[in-house]
């Protein structure tokens, strides 16, 4: 189960889990990444599968199963918190780099209009916690604290992370599913390979992510899940004083958690 608040790297965390859990069906040069946006390949549970009362048969899906849920960790159902063998990857990301991407996708997409627009509302309103599944904060720290007490099961990362470092990052998921590289398998290139290919310039660059749209909430364009992939844009959106109060905030909402963002 890959789970993440919206815009914090979901399309990019589904592209690597579905390529190094598939390594052995599909080789890089035939993968279905190519010709689908990642979206297709790995559905979410709340925005597709369960979609208008529907009960999808997921045990007559194919093994292994990669799902996605945007749901906190408080809200997940028993079947997978009890289930030993379901394994659950949170991506984080930093919340000013969240918020401009939140903002920026429902600009490309529509549902807010005009360059101009105001940005003090969102911004009012993503400081008191009124934002999609839920305050950030309370969303991060579920799976933290889950990633703390039961490390088997749940696995936290950071966008910036793999950023930094795809291919140490490449590895850690598939340990963490049980499907480690071979020492064949890493001399052979091919952790670098996965990440070339699920990188931003590939996959974004791809007919199947440049054209088409996909109908979840609303209407997407498969283009706006690739929009500059930077660390640190906020710059161009938050003024100072407001990256200071959303810095300050989530200090005094991460506490003594450990977690710094
Ligand atoms: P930006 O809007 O900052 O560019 P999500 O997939 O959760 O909707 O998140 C979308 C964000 O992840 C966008 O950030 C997008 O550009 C970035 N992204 C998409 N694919 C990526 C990839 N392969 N590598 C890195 N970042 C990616």
């Amino acid at each position: 189960m890959l789970a993440t608040m919206p815009k914090s790297g979901t399309t990019w965390l589904k592209a690597l889990t579905f390529s190094i859990v598939n390594r052995n069906n599909h080789s890089v040069d035939e993968s279905p990444l190519l010709f689908s946006n990642p979206h297709y390949l790995v559905p979410f549970l709340e925005i597709y599968l369960y979609k208008d009362g529907n009960i999808p048969d997921i045990d007559s899906m194919p093994c292994p199963r990669i799902l996605a849920t945007h749901l906190p960790y408080q809200f997940l159902p028993s079947s997978i918190l009890d289930c030993s063998n379901c394994r659950i990857i949170y991506l984080c990301r930093n919340p000013l780099d969240v918020f401009t991407s939140v903002l920026q996708f429902l600009l490309q997409n529509g549902r807010i209009s005009s360059p101009s627009m105001s940005i003090d509302v969102p911004f009012e309103q993503f400081c008191q916690g009124i934002h999609p599944y839920g305050p950030f904060w309370d969303h991060c720290l579920g799976y933290w604290d889950a990633s703390l007490k039961n490390p088997q099961k749940v696995l936290f990362l950071k966008y910036e992370d793999l950023k930094k470092d795809i291919n140490s990052s490449v590895k850690k998921i598939a340990d963490f599913l049980g499907y480690p590289f071979s020492a064949e398998e890493e001399e052979a290139g091919l952790v670098e390979e996965i990440a070339m290919l699920c990188s931003f310039e590939n996959l974004k660059n791809l007919d199947c992510n440049k054209e088409g749209e996909i109908k979840a909430a609303f209407r997407a364009k498969h283009s706006s899940f690739f929009r500059k992939a930077e660390v640190g844009d906020w710059v161009n959106v938050l003024t100072p004083s407001m990256a200071n109060r959303l810095e300050k905030l989530f200090q005094e909402k991460l506490g003594e958690s450990g977690l710094t963002l």
